[in-house]
């Protein structure tokens, strides 16, 4: 009767799994705040892709881990064809086609040596020449074969400015899922982490603050106007209640991203024991889709699939 009557249902076809790749390893390295979450090699990123389309998921969003030697003020490996993110890319496309749905971060904290997500003008990050980078980048991702690119810097205008950029560039296939809500968090503590984040100090200039709700829905509102195909909000559990609003208002899909520091809490508590991890993981989920999200970014994705299939 429970299965009967449930509301809500998770498909493993919902979830998106983020995946770090790293220049110069040569073998897959366990993030240490985020047990069971590697940096990749390209060879490690592959097999594990083989496996989450295994169990039906088939999607992946991808950050790159450059050099420490190969970041500068701009970010400009970022933009690279050969940079560690945009290699990554292609080679999934070549050994997936469109089985899998590539998506790219486009962002540049990971690339630039202060770890902003933008160009740094006397010590503060400058909006709008950061725009100019975020559309090379794009490109980049988009000529690479992402079907997806996601700006996750909150840089006013990053969607309209990616959009026309991919536009002249001749990508008009390909969409933009917006980081439309995402708040300056405690919870992307271990993030840092997984992409050696050169960066001090917060992004609280460009992110949002968590006590607001009602700029959430005009930051989205701006994401859709600009012509953005998703919207998300970020990070999820903390933040339901945006969730739902931006659910209630939005005419194209809300994805939201269960972040590293939510992964880190339940994987900690359940290895201490404290915890059924993964009924927690599992409620959490459906939580997440109950206030609204119909896609969830989650480093849970592969091991909450399996579940799905054993329950199915
Ligand atoms: C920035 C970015 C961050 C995350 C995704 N994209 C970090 C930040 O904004 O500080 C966090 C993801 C996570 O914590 O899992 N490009």
């Amino acid at each position: 009767m429970r299965r009967l009557t449930s509301e809500t249902r998770l498909h493993p076809a919902d979830l998106i799994l983020p995946m770090f790749v790293a220049d110069g390893i040569t073998e897959a390295r366990e993030i240490s705040s985020m047990p069971g979450v590697h940096q990749h090699t390209l060879d490690s990123l592959k097999s594990a892709v083989s496996e989450a389309l295994e169990v039906g998921v088939r999607c992946v969003d991808l950050f790159g881990v450059p050099l420490d030697s190969d970041k500068d003020a701009e970010g400009s490996e970022s933009w690279n064809p050969d940079g560690v993110l945009n290699v990554a890319v292609r080679a999934l496309r070549e050994e997936f086609g469109d089985d899998l749905l590539v998506m790219a971060d486009t962002c540049l904290d990971e690339f630039t040596d202060h770890g902003h997500c933008g160009v740094v003008v006397d010590g503060v990050v400058d909006n709008d020449r950061t725009l100019e980078l975020y559309q090379k980048m794009a490109v980049a991702q988009a000529d690479a074969g992402a079907h997806l690119v996601s700006p996750s810097g909150m840089m006013d205008g990053q969607v309209l400015a990616i959009r026309e950029a991919l536009d002249d560039a001749g990508h008009q296939d390909v969409a933009i899922m917006a980081y439309s809500a995402k708040y300056a968090s405690a919870f992307f503590g271990p993030f840092r982490e997984a992409v050696g984040s050169s960066l001090r100090g917060d992004r609280r200039t460009y992110q949002q603050d968590p006590a607001n709700y009602r700029e959430s829905m005009l930051e989205t509102q701006l994401d859709i106007d600009e012509g953005a195909d998703f919207v998300m909000v970020k990070p999820a559990l903390p933040y339901l209640d945006v969730l739902a609003g931006v659910a209630e208002m939005s005419p194209v899909p809300v994805a939201a991203y269960q972040v590293s520091g939510e992964y880190a809490m339940i994987e900690a508590a359940g290895r201490n024991g404290w915890i059924d991890r993964d009924a927690v993981m599992m409620e959490s989920l459906t939580s997440i889709k109950r206030a609204g999200a119909n896609q969830i970014l989650t480093y849970f994705a592969v091991d909450a699939a399996k579940k799905l299939r054993q329950e199915s």
